[in-house]
């Protein structure tokens, strides 16, 4: 895009601005969880900060964190793509049904990613666990795959099928993205799968995936996106036009390009972006996936595919 040629985009700073959904209602039962134990009620009840009820709008996060409560409890995703359209049937083998019910990415960052016994890797927005999964039989024993979700019922679930599956090396926290429940430096590869775009601030995020990472390490992110030689689709709302359910449907674009200059402004050496083309989600909208390689250091350690 040249830099006098804004066909009615937002700009990067409000893309990144955090904002809320004025059409959300406050609603009287502050964060929505049930935790079991201490450790669940801090990573639960501290990740979205709702609205005293009455008094305003609730932030898009908690919007976003009650509906995936919601769909867990329901056993069913109605949002995003369901997992057979973006994974083949040889990866979904042995996966329990209800978790497929529940997946709701937009890609396949499991596929795009050469993964290798004994490594770490951190899944931000892990929900019910698809991911993880697979990730765990590709790292084997030696290897750790860790789970964050901010919605608890997403974390339980995603729990009930490690446990199912007899993958030990799975560990799911409850947790915000934005400051997760990861040592700095630790991992090797930070996964996500349709999460970013639900974020107002993509930047606090990117950042916090840098952090995490060791040095030489990668993230493989997959989100929604829209071309740069032309205006969002209908399904894609973009700044100030994006209400709470446009972020929970992970529907908020930003173009190939502003995506790629956004991470690379959030601390990555470098960065490699694919288009995986149109995707049907389970609603019917047909949306561009992308898939995001983000290196920490300025020449991949580790090729990614
Ligand atoms: C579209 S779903 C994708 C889930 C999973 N990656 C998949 O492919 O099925 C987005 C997930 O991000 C989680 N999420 C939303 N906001 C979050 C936050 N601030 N911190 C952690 N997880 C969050 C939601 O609870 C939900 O499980």
């Amino acid at each position: 895009m040249g830099a006098d040629d804004t066909r009615g985009f937002v700009s990067l700073d409000e893309l990144i601005r955090p904002r809320t959904a004025a059409a959300i209602v406050a609603e009287p039962d502050g964060c929505g969880c049930a935790p079991a134990t201490a450790d669940e009620a801090a990573g639960c009840c501290a990740a979205p900060e709702a609205a005293p009820a009455g008094q305003g709008p609730v932030p898009v996060e908690t919007h976003v964190k009650k509906r995936y409560d919601a769909l867990a409890v329901q056993g069913t995703s109605t949002l995003c793509c369901s997992p057979t359209s973006v994974y083949t049937p040889e990866e979904l083998a042995e996966i329990p049904d209800w978790v497929l019910e529940l997946s709701s990415g937009c890609g396949s960052p499991m596929n795009a990613i050469g993964l290798r016994p004994g490594q770490t890797v951190v899944d931000f927005g892990c929900g019910a666990g698809l991911d993880l999964l697979i990730a765990a039989r590709r790292v084997g024993e030696t290897g750790r795959v860790i789970g964050v979700d901010a919605s608890m019922q997403m974390v339980r679930t995603a729990r009930r099928a490690a446990k199912e599956m007899g993958l030990k090396n799975i560990d799911v926290r409850v947790g915000d993205i934005r400051r997760p429940p990861v040592r700095e430096a630790s991992v090797d590869v930070v996964m996500s799968n349709c999460v970013l775009g639900m974020f107002p601030d993509k930047k606090e995020v990117l950042h916090a995936v840098a952090a995490v990472l060791r040095p030489g390490g990668v993230a493989v992110i997959s989100d929604v996106v829209y071309s740069d030689d032309g205006p969002p689709p209908a399904d894609v709302a973009a700044g100030e036009s994006a209400g709470a359910e446009d972020f929970a449907r992970c529907v908020v674009g930003m173009t190939e390009s502003q995506y790629r200059d956004l991470v690379l402004g959030a601390g990555f050496g470098s960065v490699e972006m694919r288009s995986d083309g149109l995707v049907p989600y389970r609603d019917g909208a047909q949306v561009t996936s992308a898939m995001i390689f983000a290196y920490r250091d300025d020449s991949p350690a580790q090729p990614c595919c």
